[in-house]
């Protein structure tokens, strides 16, 4: 099975010109690029090999001001969307409430959903017991309702971010394969046991790079990895990928 590499710039970089330069350099099969929202056009247009994707959706339109809906991005062409990532649920309160809302509404429109879980330091400190226990949490809360045939669950993609993990945290480092497989096998038992999801992605985040993403992609239980940092160095995506 193929394994998906998912670029998330961020807020990330400031030219048009430098996006589209990024966007050439990382047009891959089986790769999602999720640039900013103004680039988003452009980089559809440019993507031939590679899907497009967004950092994140509202989950209505209308009086909203500031916010994007998921069926305007889709009417953008936009295929995959990020949801509940650690900085928007740290900076901007996003609340598993509200994470659970945009779910079911992206999935409804069509969008195919990349839902980030994971824990920080401090339950990591804790232990895998802590850390199952956060995410099992997560999950129920992101997930609530989601199963069904109203919402189209197949469309679903989990990453496992542990949030101590992604490269700009103070002291960060990559969780070890082995440890971030064992998780990913435990969410996927865990889907399916609880959600009847039996085959969902899950992929890990969290400082991959071309120089690690070997490991990591050789794990059978690794479905892929969502990439950060990384994706703003144009031939990366590609290194990453093994081509
Ligand atoms: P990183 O970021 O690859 O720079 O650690 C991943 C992410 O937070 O999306």
């Amino acid at each position: 099975m193929a394994k998906l590499i998912v670029a998330n710039w961020k807020s990330n970089p400031n030219t048009l010109r430098e996006a589209v330069k990024l966007a050439k350099a990382s047009d891959f099969k089986n790769a999602i690029i999720a640039p900013p929202y103004p680039y988003l056009e452009s980089v559809g247009r440019i993507l031939k090999r590679a899907a497009l994707g967004a950092q994140d959706a509202f989950y209505k339109g209308g009086p909203f001001t500031g916010e994007v809906s998921p069926d305007q991005l889709k009417n953008l062409k936009v295929k995959y969307v990020i949801l509940g990532h650690s900085e928007r649920r740290r900076y901007l309160d996003e609340t598993d409430e509200l994470i659970n809302q945009k779910v079911k509404t992206a999935l409804r429109a069509g969008l195919k959903v990349i839902l980030c879980i994971g824990e920080d330091k401090a339950i990591h400190r804790q232990g895998p017991a802590a850390i199952k226990r956060f995410l099992s949490n997560q999950l129920k809360k992101d997930l609530h309702k989601v199963q069904g045939t109203r919402y189209r669950v197949q469309n679903l993609l989990i990453v496992y971010e542990p949030i101590w993990a992604i490269s700009t945290e103070k002291g960060s480092k990559p969780d070890t394969p082995a440890q971030a497989a064992k998780i990913i096998a435990y969410l996927k038992w865990l889907l399916a046991k609880s959600y009847e999801l039996r085959a969902i992605k899950v992929l890990y985040g969290g400082s991959v790079t071309s120089r690690n993403a070997k490991s990591f992609l050789a794990r059978s239980e690794i479905d892929g990895a969502l990439v950060g940092g990384a994706s703003l160095k144009p031939g990366e995506i590609k290194k990453i990928k093994g081509l």
